[in-house]
């Protein structure tokens, strides 16, 4: 055996059967975050975590495992780890990119046409027979083809995001803070500055990790920006968005929709939010497809046990820890 390792939340059985095959496995087996008490203690002893999104692995966590090695989320975002103190400590960090690149762009793509065309709306009126005859004008959305679509963060996802706008014939236009390699960029997508594409976009799709120059990305000022016909569209991570200044855009018409998967208190949801018609609220679900998630983690499987073996994990985030690895 490799080692013992903490599984902190039920995972599929093919994991847990290549797992044991593999390493010691304490796995909780209840479908409940556990405690950061309950994370230091259950990871005394161990040389690795299997994690979730919702574990949060912070400096106290950190310096309380003297043991573990090896910590493998099964999310492709890792900020729910204290990234710099891992590295320091000398802990391998891991993640799951490329699986769900395109079910994510897939779920961005659905939350943007419901919002545009108010299914959720047009639903609950056909549920609640509030539907008593065809209207001319009843239910009106926004078009979608021919529209310009803003991509915020060109990476895997935003570039997943732009393939599926071209069956659209939108026009597409992106902004990143980092330089994207040219031969990412399809034919006819432009970069350009985050206020042009604020201030000239009908659909702005967020695809940037959580950083502390990203938290609050849209803003007061920054829907103020915006046009008033704007579908705005969330599948990064919810502190990207200010909330409280999301439900003033919306009831106040500053812009006609918004579509969200991610949350910045998840599961908590802003109650402005709540109150809204003009929104859909997805329960952080846009990767949740059977194959993609499975794949997301046998990923995380794989890396933990190349890096309880003393090799290099394939999706290693924080390459600054191998200098000084534990062993
Ligand atoms: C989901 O949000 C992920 O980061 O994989």
């Amino acid at each position: 055996m490799l080692g013992n390792v903490l599984v902190t939340k039920p995972v599929f059985p093919e994991m847990m059967e290549f797992l044991n095959s593999q390493v010691s496995i304490d796995a909780n087996l209840e479908d409940r975050v556990l405690s950061k008490q309950e994370l230091i203690s259950r990871l005394q002893a161990k040389q690795g975590a299997v994690t979730l999104l919702t574990d949060i692995i912070d400096r106290e966590v950190l310096e309380s495992i003297p043991d573990v090695r090896m910590i493998c989320n099964i999310a492709v975002g890792f900020n729910n780890v204290d990234i710099a103190n891992a590295s320091r400590l000398g802990i391998l960090v891991t993640n799951t990119p490329g699986v769900l690149t395109e079910t994510t762009a897939d779920f961005a793509w659905t939350l943007l046409m419901s919002a545009a065309r108010r299914i959720v709306e047009g639903d609950s009126f056909a549920r609640s027979g509030q539907w008593k005859a065809w209207g001319l004008q009843m239910l009106l959305g926004n078009d979608v083809f021919g529209k310009t679509l803003g991509i915020v963060g060109f990476g895997r996802i935003g570039q997943a995001v732009a393939r599926r706008a071209m069956g659209f014939s939108m026009k597409i236009q992106y902004y990143d803070s980092l330089p994207v390699p040219p031969e990412s960029v399809p034919p006819g997508v432009r970069e350009v500055s985050l206020e042009t594409l604020l201030s000239t976009s009908d659909f702005v799709s967020l695809h940037v990790p959580l950083l502390p120059e990203t938290t609050h990305l849209l803003n007061d000022k920054t829907f103020a920006l915006m046009k008033s016909n704007c579908v705005v569209v969330n599948t990064a991570r919810g502190p990207v968005v200010d909330e409280k200044a999301l439900a003033r855009a919306l009831k106040s018409g500053k812009i006609a929709a918004a579509g969200l998967d991610v949350f910045e208190r998840e599961p908590e949801i802003e109650p402005e939010l709540m109150k809204l018609q003009n929104i859909v609220l997805a329960p952080h679900m846009a990767s949740a497809s059977r194959e993609t998630r499975l794949k997301m983690c046998m990923m995380a499987a794989e890396n933990l046990v190349a890096g309880l073996r003393g090799e290099r994990p394939p999706n290693l985030v924080n390459p600054e820890a191998l200098g000084n690895r534990r062993h």
